[in-house]
């Protein structure tokens, strides 16, 4: 038998409702906040992460499915949307167009991390970036398009978690300083961070091992050393957002694991899951475009696991979005095979979701098959039924059966599975 590639998951029915659901209300929420669906290639040029995420990082240095193509070019299979949004931004000249410039996406990213609950190899991400706006309303407006989006799938205990990390230039300084107060424990950090130290001191500040930990919790925090406007930027945002009466907490210490932020920093994190499993990351990102080659484009975002999110999907929303109101048609003999397919159209224009039955089995069959599948109700067309213009509309969770003309089974059928919500 062949298996699945570890690391990735068959989302089967009717879990993949849940997803459905997700991704019609991001579309829903998000498309109302102006952000319209970009859709991206999954293979970039290894060289497009590389620049943007960082050299440093765990992402690139460790978690990358890169490979060379037939003709030795390397690729890798993204893994993370920002990148590609910026590279599409200067290649297609979006920049010509009315600016601000807000984008969505959907879909999977790829890390070859540990897996563990909520980390796979391949996950799929919901993000939104805006494009062409530096003032701090425009991560205001992120912050809320996430919190609407969220409050609307039913959450109401996640945490929002904020933080600024101030411009490059106020970085060096901070690195700086951090190396010193470092420095006394340097041969005490682990092998990763000993690397790090060399090549991106500050990824030293997301390290998992514990005495990393430690002694990073000595240290002063980003946010205490940032100059005045970066300063006066987040603050603002904070401001704004409280007035706004969106719950988000200070974390003086929260970095991400993606070199191109500057400013606002914010996570989300789920009570269920911890701190350790974060439903979504995102931040300003002012350099990335120019970084990339192009015009100074400023931008700030956010991307969303979904993976994550399904798993701790509210249960009174994945009560009503599994709660499925289905109808059999059981047709009874070879006559009946037409006029069922009609009335199934005719069901399913009406809003109803209809397993025909298409196996030949007998009436007794049919309605074990009915309870098996949860239907909420069973039509049966039988050679009798037929003969007299007729159908008997079955109400399976009642028991009760009540015979019907047939031009107004549809009707029939759709006000009993009204009625039984
Ligand atoms: P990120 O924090 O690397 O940020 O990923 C965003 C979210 O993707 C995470 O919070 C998490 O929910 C999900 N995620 C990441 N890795 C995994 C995994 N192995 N398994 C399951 N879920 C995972 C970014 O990717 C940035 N591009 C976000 C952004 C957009 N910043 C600005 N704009």
């Amino acid at each position: 038998m062949i298996r699945k590639v570890k690391g990735t998951r068959d989302i089967l029915p009717p879990e993949s409702r849940l997803w459905n659901e997700v991704e019609r209300t991001a579309h829903r929420i998000l498309g109302g906040f102006g952000y319209s669906e970009i859709r991206l290639p999954l293979l970039e040029p290894t060289e497009l992460f590389v620049r943007t995420v960082g050299e440093g990082t765990d992402i690139v240095s460790k978690e990358m499915y890169t490979f060379p193509d037939r003709k030795g070019r390397s690729l890798t299979l993204r893994p993370e949307g920002t990148a590609s949004v910026a590279r599409a931004f200067i290649e297609n000249g979006l920049g010509q167009r009315p600016q601000p410039l807000r984008l969505s996406y959907f879909g999977p990213m790829f890390r070859y991390e540990k897996m563990q609950r909520g980390r796979y190899r391949q996950f799929s991400q919901i993000g939104i970036e805006i494009l062409g706006a530096a003032a701090p309303a425009a991560d205001v407006e992120v912050i809320t398009a996430l919190h609407t989006f969220l409050s609307a799938l039913g959450f109401d205990d996640l945490v929002i978690v904020l933080n600024n990390l101030g411009d490059p230039e106020d970085r060096d300084r901070f690195i700086e300083g951090l190396l010193s107060e470092l420095g006394p424990h340097r041969d005490e950090l682990c092998g990763d961070c000993q690397r790090r130290w060399t090549e991106n001191p500050l990824r030293i500040l997301d390290c998992k091992v514990p005495r990393c930990r430690e002694l990073v919790a000595e240290t002063t925090p980003v946010a205490e050393v940032v100059g005045d406007e970066a300063r006066a930027h987040v603050d603002e945002v904070e401001r704004a957002l409280a007035e706004l009466e969106i719950p988000v907490k200070r974390a003086p210490r929260l970095v991400r694991g993606l070199d191109y932020y500057l400013r606002t920093v914010f996570e989300v994190i789920s009570p269920e899951l911890g701190e350790d499993t974060v439903i979504c990351g995102g931040g300003r990102y002012d350099r990335l475009i120019s970084d990339l080659g192009g015009k100074p484009v400023p931008g700030v975002g956010f991307a969303i696991g979904e993976d994550r999110l399904v798993e701790v999907l509210p249960e009174s929303t994945r009560a009503r979005v599994l709660d499925q109101r289905i109808v059999t048609v059981l047709p009874i003999g070879d006559g009946a095979t037409g006029p069922a397919a009609r009335l199934a159209r005719e069901l399913v224009l009406g809003g109803a979701e209809v397993h025909t039955e298409v196996t030949g089995r007998s009436l007794k069959a049919c309605l074990k098959w009915s309870g098996k599948m949860d239907a909420t109700a069973a039509v049966i067309l039988g050679e009798q039924e037929l003969a007299d213009g007729v159908a008997v509309v079955r109400d399976l969770r009642h028991g009760r059966q009540e015979t019907v003309a047939l031009g107004g089974v549809a009707t029939a059928v759709i006000d009993l599975l009204e009625k039984s919500d």
